[in-house]
């Protein structure tokens, strides 16, 4: 899969993807990134890519022109890649969305800046905007760094152990499970005793139950989604019941 990041701080990026897993990902050959400075378009004599907004108001907007050109330039090298406007006012990123990205033969990015970027941009030359969370950052570059992060490691052959990822589809919409290393026993901060035992199904049962606990303590807006079976629906709400008793006396 193929990463176009259009920009107008491609050196923000050098450091992000020049280690570990995505740096190995590019070096093997699973996944190109390529930077372009969005200036490279920019038809004027100063390269100029923002401009006051009409009406008025703070700040300066990101031009069409050079985003038009861009697009139009890598559309026409890359076929079947999708365009993508980094935005806070984009679809929230999330991990299906992430799984069907990677199937894709490439993803042009474009990194906002400024105030905002001409409407005509929007409407005219992306398939999709993206927003990484309800805050607002500087500009785009950040949130294309996650986005490539998160989606580069769903193409096949970036992580090593597939497994991990694999599993992550499976449990779909729930956290994480607590994990443990060695020691065992950390100034009397123990592991639980069932992940020493060797029981593999039991160490599963454990760790889906945990998963599921966690995600309704922290992010039950996420629970519905998660598919949960009668019998682990049952049993969260009895473990819940246990807890307020405890809570409320
Ligand atoms: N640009 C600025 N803030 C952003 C956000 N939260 N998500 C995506 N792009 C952004």
């Amino acid at each position: 899969m193929r990463f176009d990041i259009v920009t107008i701080f491609p050196e923000m990026f050098n450091g992000p993807f020049s280690s570990s897993i995505i740096k190995r990902a590019v070096d093997d050959g699973k996944i190109e990134i390529s930077l372009h400075n969005l200036r490279q378009w920019a038809r004027d004599k100063h390269h100029v890519t923002d401009d006051y907004p009409f009406g008025g108001g703070p700040g300066m907007v990101m031009k069409v022109g050079p985003i038009a050109e861009a697009v139009d330039d890598l559309r026409g090298r890359f076929e079947g890649s999708v365009v993508a406007l980094m935005t806070p006012q984009g679809e929230p990123l999330t991990h299906g969305m992430a799984k069907t990205l990677s199937s894709l033969p490439g993803l042009i990015i474009l990194c906002g800046r400024y105030e905002g970027v001409d409407e005509r941009v929007r409407s005219n030359y992306c398939d999709m905007e993206i927003s990484i969370g309800d805050y607002v950052l500087t500009g785009g570059e950040i949130p294309a760094m996650a986005l490539v992060d998160t989606v580069a490691r769903l193409v096949p052959g970036v992580v090593g152990d597939i497994q991990s990822t694999v599993e992550e589809s499976h449990s779909g919409y729930l956290l994480e499970y607590p994990q443990y290393t060695r020691p065992a026993d950390y100034k009397e901060l123990k592991t639980p005793e069932v992940l020493l035992s060797g029981d593999h199904a039991k160490i599963e049962r454990w760790r889906r139950d945990q998963s599921i606990l966690r995600t309704a303590r922290r992010r039950p807006d996420l629970l519905e989604k998660a598919g949960l079976t009668d019998e682990e629906k049952q049993k969260l709400k009895q473990t819940m019941d246990k807890e307020d008793i405890r809570a409320n006396g």
